[in-house]
């Protein structure tokens, strides 16, 4: 069955940039090439851009949309065996096959605990839910990856590249918050897969699992890292080593005008949420070289073309 939940799930991913890119410029967007079929989004954390995004996705190819939020009401199981005596209603592997009978796909939004990273890079709940469901899954951001994210992020890149192999710079950037690493790693595996300059620039601590960054080029120097970059994609993300711990080091990693200087005239991107002046300044993200709105609305596009190839 063909799931969306990793690049790996993907043949040609420039094929599914190109379709998203022919999607946004066509002159009828709209489509009922799926019509009456049934898109199941299962909510178990938070999201605006996600939600909307697919939903208008799934609108545009006249499907049928069910959004739940699975963060409240009763609790699911998702270990096969247990005797269900604590406080968990349902065992996914019902859960699975009844929403099975309702969707023709489901999306899943399944944030990391953060605790326990064995468990989170297991990525339970999704496999569970692809173990147990009968229908196509779609990632709507799991534990470690957000490959909608990371396809919307291409195909930006892809949109506003000032040359053949522009030099992307993902950066760690500060946070009052523990984060997931969902973002940065799914963004490096796409990454891997253009036709791209790669760099990643973190403080100490901040090292992504190995078998994402493997081949890519590591700068701990901020401003070196800026140098002649032509897109600076900034983002935090919590200690993958002491796992889960937000990471506080000595220099200010922010986003500011000062670092920018130092680029190729970059483009400036996050994925969104952010928190203004502690992630990025103020003056990047209301500079006209921002690319975070064309960000969010490349989420529609790279939606539908991944609903519509499943
Ligand atoms: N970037 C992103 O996935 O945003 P939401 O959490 O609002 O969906």
């Amino acid at each position: 069955m063909q799931h969306f939940t990793s690049i790996n799930d993907v043949p040609n991913p420039d094929a599914l940039i190109q379709r998203a890119l022919e999607i946004k410029r066509g002159p009828n967007r709209k489509s009922s090439f799926v019509n009456r079929k049934s898109l199941v989004l299962l909510f178990f954390n938070p999201s605006l851009r996600t939600r909307l995004s697919t939903e208008k996705a799934a609108q545009n190819l006249g499907m049928n949309v069910i959004t739940m939020n699975a963060d409240a009401g009763w609790k699911i199981e998702f270990e096969d065996g247990t005797v269900m005596d604590g406080d968990k209603a349902e065992h996914v592997r019902e859960a699975a096959g009844v929403i099975s009978q309702y969707a023709d796909v489901i999306g899943i939004r399944s944030f990391p605990t953060l605790k326990d990273r064995d468990w989170d890079y297991a990525e339970v709940v999704l496999n569970q839910f692809k173990k147990y469901a009968t229908v196509p899954v779609v990632s709507l951001e799991s534990a470690t990856l957000h490959p909608l994210q990371s396809l919307a992020d291409a195909v930006t890149i892809e949109e506003f590249k000032p040359k053949a192999r522009p030099k992307v710079v993902l950066t760690w950037a500060p946070h009052v918050r523990a984060l997931p690493q969902a973002v940065p790693n799914s963004f490096v595996e796409w990454m891997k897969t253009c036709d791209v300059e790669l760099v990643v620039t973190h403080p100490p601590g901040a090292e992504l699992a190995p078998q994402f960054v493997d081949s890519v080029q590591v700068e701990h120097d901020q401003h070196r890292a800026f140098e002649g970059a032509d897109f600076i994609y900034a983002k935090n993300w919590s200690s993958f080593t002491d796992y889960g711990q937000i990471i506080s080091p000595k220099e200010n990693w922010m986003v500011t005008p000062e670092k920018m200087a130092l680029t190729n005239n970059a483009r400036f991107m996050h994925c969104l949420p952010v928190r203004r002046n502690v992630v990025v300044a103020d003056a990047v993200l209301d500079d006209p070289r921002c690319l975070i709105f064309e960000q969010a609305k490349n989420r529609e596009f790279a939606a539908q073309a991944v609903l519509e190839w499943i």
